[in-house]
């Protein structure tokens, strides 16, 4: 019996290490100005760089309207895995919650990559974000030659169950997990839909595992390369609830545009 549970559908922009301050509020300004209208029941999230987080915050609550899905959610990229202390440069869950932030995208493939972050480390995280009240965008995906390997299932599954598997199934339930294959990401390649459904479809089955039939309301959103272009077709996969973008997401006409086919696939599937 299929679920009536079903997951909303939500483009999420990672600007990662772009834009300066002029440029970060010119489009949050764009995305504000376009989300007030209340047009869409797609969420959006909005994940800029640390420093401008604050300008984000009150730049989305400033603009909220009434309409359907007309406030932003903002996210940080990152957070630190203990609650605070001596750790320079680092930044606390408690600090992005006092700024108004509402969720944080965590174990990036980039962290992973460029600075050693392990499953036990974003499973921390997952649960100190859970813990005070902030959603966690949890990421995960196979490397070029564990796709090439056939290797790409196990790789994905041994990520997310230990990253979430000391969760409690309602802890997990409020997760978003977002695929990236991280040979798609900034290359230009992209999963084909069928690529991309399949994994998803794997995914959900995991979660499953982890959180029951809540998992069928769980947003599991493709990311890697994914722009307007190409959205549609991978959008239209019955287990992926939208995109996490990276490049397309610091144009705001082509952020603003994956928006409206997100809106358009989904409402009409
Ligand atoms: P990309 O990045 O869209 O530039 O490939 C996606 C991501 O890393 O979230």
């Amino acid at each position: 019996m299929a679920s009536l549970m079903k997951a909303r559908t939500i483009v999420a922009g990672n600007w990662k290490m772009h834009t300066d301050l002029d440029e970060a509020r010119k489009l949050m300004e764009a995305l504000a100005g376009w989300s007030k209208a209340g047009r869409s029941d797609v969420q959006m999230i909005v994940a800029p760089p640390y420093p401008f987080l604050a300008t984000a915050v009150d730049r989305a609550s400033a603009s909220a309207g009434t309409g359907r899905n007309s406030s932003i959610i903002i996210a940080a990229q990152n957070c630190h895995e203990e609650e605070q202390g001596a750790f320079t440069g680092e930044v606390s869950v408690r600090m992005l919650k006092s700024l108004g932030v509402d969720a944080c995208i965590v174990g990036h493939s980039e962290r992973r990559q460029y600075y050693g972050e392990t499953d036990t480390i974003v499973g921390r995280k997952v649960a100190l974000l859970l813990k005070h009240g902030l959603q966690p965008i949890y990421c995960c995906g196979e490397r070029r030659e564990e796709r090439e390997d056939g290797r790409y299932r196990d790789v994905v599954s041994a990520q997310l169950h230990e990253a979430l598997g000391a969760l409690t199934p309602g802890e997990v339930a409020k997760v978003i997990v977002a695929y990236e294959p991280v040979w798609a990401i900034g290359t230009g390649l992209t999963a084909t839909p069928e690529q991309a459904q399949e994994v998803h479809g794997f995914i959900r089955g995991e979660l499953r595992l982890l959180a029951g039939e809540a998992a069928s309301a769980i947003p599991i959103l493709y990311g890697g390369s994914c722009k307007p272009e190409n959205a549609a077709g991978i959008f239209a996969g019955s287990d992926i609830n939208g995109g996490l973008i990276g490049g397309a997401a610091l144009v705001a006409d082509s952020f603003i545009e994956l928006m409206r086919i997100a809106q358009q696939v989904k409402s009409s599937s």
